[in-house]
């Protein structure tokens, strides 16, 4: 319960100091007598009504939602669909995007400044819609704000790719930065501890897919996205995590590269 100010407890509605100042308050009226008393009466009906409107106001506090651009809408749009009575705080930095080529310490800062402003906007939990930021920033965010949820992409994809592998023949495509953070592997090896897992960074499909180049028949992006998967193709997997907001985009091409048998 530091810092110990009520007036921050109360806009932060942090519980734990609301209920932490109402019972020294409560002590200290006590010790005043029989008035303290009718006082004390008061003020515990009032701190009844704060805890409720404390309540109500962390209701609706918005979700913040970010990433290093707009493919994080993506994200955006199924929250909204799925808890339709929220409101989202998105904030896409597309000014410093790409992530994906950055090293993890310079991602992390960005992912630092960007939580520190949503924080400020008084969200109640925070949804990293980028698989580098993930990356690169996750525990730490954890650790600067312990009480704040946060969400990456990259623990829900590892599960679900576990769910859908038979086999745990996995392979993740990702950033570099994604790949070289080994995240993915860590995940899927903690859920999965016999998987096999193969990681490729496709470095040029963000660029292409950025200047629409993701539609089947366009030769660029199909030579490009051949040469990246038919690697792992011949692996024999059963299961392949898209592990980048714009990969999604792609999913036509790579699904006829990987064929029928791959989830
Ligand atoms: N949002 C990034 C990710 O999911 C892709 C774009 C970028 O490199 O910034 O990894």
């Amino acid at each position: 319960i530091v810092p110990i100010n009520p007036i921050e407890a109360l806009s932060k509605g942090n519980m734990l100091q609301i209920i932490f100042f109402a019972l020294l308050f409560g002590f200290g009226l006590s010790v005043i007598g029989d008035k303290g008393k009718q006082v004390l009466h008061f003020f515990d009906g009032a701190a009844d009504v704060m805890i409720k409107v404390t309540g109500f106001v962390m209701l609706y506090a918005p979700i913040g939602v970010f990433d290093s651009g707009f493919g994080g809408l993506t994200v955006a749009r199924e929250i909204a669909k799925e808890l339709p009575r929220e409101s989202i705080v998105y904030l896409g930095d597309s000014a410093r995007c790409p992530y994906g080529p950055r090293s993890l310490d310079e991602v992390d800062g960005f992912v630092q400044q960007i939580c520190t402003w949503l924080v400020g906007r008084d969200v109640k939990m925070i949804v990293i819609a980028c698989n580098t930021a993930t990356a690169a920033a996750l525990p730490a965010l954890r650790e600067t704000w312990p009480d704040m949820p946060i969400i990456g992409v990259i623990e829900p994809g590892s599960r679900a790719a576990c769910e859908a592998s038979p086999s745990g023949d996995i392979a993740v495509i990702a950033t570099e930065s994604t790949i070289r953070s080994g995240a993915y592997e860590r995940y899927i090896s903690a859920l999965h501890p016999g998987a096999r897992i193969l990681s490729k960074a496709c470095p040029l499909f963000v660029p292409l897919v950025e200047n629409g180049r993701f539609r089947r028949g366009d030769v660029v992006i199909e030579t490009v996205a051949r040469e990246y998967l038919e690697p792992l193709r011949r692996e024999g997997l059963d299961t392949l995590i898209l592990g980048c907001t714009h990969y999604p985009l792609l999913t036509d091409i790579i699904g006829h590269i990987m064929g029928p048998g791959v989830t």
